[in-house]
């Protein structure tokens, strides 16, 4: 999705704003722009490709000024260039605007305007809003800003600078994050808390429908056609240092292995002793004894993490659950019941399709539990019940650290419902908080085989489709084993139940087709082994995930990957780190964008 940043201040103009942006790149992107007044002049640069282009562009520029706007585009209307590029000007009010979101009813309002007279060089929903703008700037821009938002539809987070008011920035906000950054005699503006962090800690989430006026030494908050409004500042206790690299060659390698400590960091935070807590809960024990039903709905790796969630909370805690794609959730005539929660799984927090369903759950006055990774996100902050799932910021766009993060969360949550409802005793909670905090360790023993894992990418690496199969609460890990694959390294993966083989998939099966396997001990081991004893009678490849000690399997398998031996409801959480790794090394050896995957983006904030 797009990314926005904004800067009064004092500092750097230029140094601010692109390195606000190169810290929203993980989003992914396909071109960027800045815009600033100098001298109480409006000059922009903006250019297609990554942000090392318009370094290039800016170079012998000696770029003066303290007000300025920024972004990242990642297109929905108008193919990547630089007309369509942010930010979007109107030349004549000498006015600019960078946008994140969906303008619904553009082309009416783009008609509207070009019969006033209004020149469109772009095919960008965005550009009609700096025309509007226009349209209505006679002597203040916040009058002109709050009339076009008044005939804006859609989604929108925007920031606006122009010459007729040189001091500030004005950002508007619907259905799109924008946060801003308090700092000391400046201010930071962002739709991510990624380009605020370095600078300060102190951040005011806007929420639909504010419009802030952005200065140095200060910043006013309103409702669009209110009055002017208090906000509160958020301390964020996140490092910023935790979202570099640290030496390794891709965010995706790095939070691949940062699994084990944040784990360790998840248990040590969830569980006191023999007891599980969850400080941010915002829902009580007696709301969630008398759900009858769990209704889970998320987007892409979050859904997979729901599916896992569903096997455990119907296998111990003994409550209907059921798991939908957001995207399905939200066009399906549900029938409820007075005692079903709607549950929302989401990294960012700001996923559309997720965010759209909780929206319209809360409209029918369900109740909302939400487990999310960023704290503040709208999703955090629409929700009556919270979960974080505190794996720190994730900006490899395929999700790994946060996956393992949810599940671990999940299954504490399970644990502590299970508890509350007395359908697993205390000596059964202790066992299994025991058999958990062993699985940093297990981890730690699964990453060590990364060179093996590797020499299998080797091996494998120039196959155009490869087929995961799984079983039980590991037919979700044959799904998220296939995303992880198919997303990074644009190989063609789909993950299928294993019994499902004989319905269809089987005919795929022929010494060309990688088969991933994953096959722990389990109550359907024996069952796996038959499913892998039919690939390899139709001679299809077989990539086994099985338990250590499990020499019996080593016949049937082309190449093995090694897990320690868990109860099965743990296995997901182990079986995919070989998964992950295989995909990250098959993705390097073909020299894909690892952290920016063509297309996608870190956060889906449009439908
Ligand atoms: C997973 O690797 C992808 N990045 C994508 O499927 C992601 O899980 C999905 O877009 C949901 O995002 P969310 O968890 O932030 O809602």
């Amino acid at each position: 999705m797009c990314g926005i940043v904004g800067y009064v201040g004092y500092r750097n103009l230029e140094s601010v704003l692109l390195v606000g942006l190169e810290r929203l790149s993980y989003r992914g992107y396909d071109s960027s722009g800045i815009a600033i007044i100098s001298d109480g002049e409006l000059s922009y640069w903006k250019t297609p490709g990554k942000i090392h282009e318009l370094e290039k562009l800016l170079q012998n520029m000696s770029i003066q000024g303290h007000v300025g706007i920024g972004h990242t585009r990642w297109s929905t209307h108008g193919e990547p260039n630089e007309v369509n590029a942010h930010p979007q000007i109107n030349a004549p009010h000498k006015i600019a605007i960078v946008h994140n979101g969906i303008i619904e009813n553009y082309q009416s309002l783009k008609s509207k305007l070009l019969s006033e007279g209004f020149l469109f060089r772009s095919q960008t929903d965005s550009e009609v809003i700096v025309h509007l703008i226009a349209r209505y700037l006679q002597d203040n821009l916040l009058e002109a800003v709050e009339r076009a938002m008044l005939d804006l539809e859609g989604t929108y987070a925007f920031a606006v600078i122009a010459e007729k008011e040189p001091d500030k920035v004005i950002v508007a906000k619907k259905g799109s994050p924008l946060i801003i950054g308090i700092g000391k005699n400046e201010n930071f503006i962002s739709s991510d808390l990624n380009a605020v962090i370095p600078h300060t800690k102190d951040v005011i989430y806007m929420d639909d429908m504010d419009i802030a006026i952005v200065e140095s030494q200060a910043v006013l908050f309103k409702k669009l056609g209110g009055a002017y409004i208090e906000k509160e500042i958020h301390h964020i206790t996140w490092d910023a240092t935790s979202a570099d690299k640290n030496g390794y060659d891709h965010y995706m390698l790095k939070e691949i292995f940062e699994q084990p400590t944040i784990i360790r960091n998840i248990i040590s935070k969830t569980i006191d002793g023999d007891h599980i807590k969850f400080d941010s809960l915002r829902m009580s024990n007696e709301e969630l004894i008398k759900t009858t039903r769990f209704i889970i709905q998320a987007c892409g790796t979050s859904w997979h993490a729901g599916l896992v969630a569903k096997y455990l909370m119907e296998r111990y805690a003994r409550v209907l659950t059921e798991v939908d794609i957001s995207s399905e959730f939200r066009y399906r005539q549900m029938i409820t019941g007075i005692n079903d929660i709607v549950v929302a799984i989401s990294q960012s927090g700001e996923t559309a399709d997720t965010l759209a369903c909780i929206r319209e759950a809360k409209s029918k006055f369900f109740k909302v539990l939400s487990f999310v990774n960023v704290q503040g996100s709208t999703i955090d902050r629409e929700s009556d019940g919270i979960i974080y799932t505190n794996s720190g910021p994730e900006v490899g766009v395929a999700s790994t650290k946060n996956y393992v993060a949810q599940l671990v969360t999940l299954y504490l949550f399970t644990l502590y419902l299970s508890h509350l409802k007395w359908s697993i005793s205390s000596n059964d909670l202790v066992t299994m908080i025991s058999e958990l905090k062993r699985i940093p360790d297990y981890i730690d023993q699964i990453l060590e085989q990364k060179e093996s894992i590797r020499a299998i990418a080797d091996k494998y690496y120039q196959h155009r489709e490869f087929l995961f199969i799984g079983r039980g609460l590991n037919y979700p890990s044959a799904l998220e084993g296939a995303l992880k694959l198919k997303e990074i390294s644009y190989i063609h993966a789909t993950g299928y139940a294993a019994g499902e083989l004989k319905h269809g998939p089987i005919a795929l099966i022929d010494e060309h087709l990688p088969v991933v396997c994953i096959a722990p001990q389990s109550p359907t081991y024996d069952k796996m082994i038959s499913n892998i004893q039919e690939v390899r009678a139709r001679k299809g490849k077989t990539i086994v995930i099985a338990t250590e000690g499990d020499h019996s399997i080593e016949e049937f398998a082309d190449d093995i990957i090694r897990i320690p031996h868990v109860s099965e409801e743990l296995t997901p959480i182990l079986t995919v780190i070989p998964m992950q790794l295989l995909s990250y090394y098959i993705a390097v050896k073909l020299d894909c964008d690892v952290d920016q995957p063509r297309n996608l983006a870190k956060s889906v904030t449009v439908e």
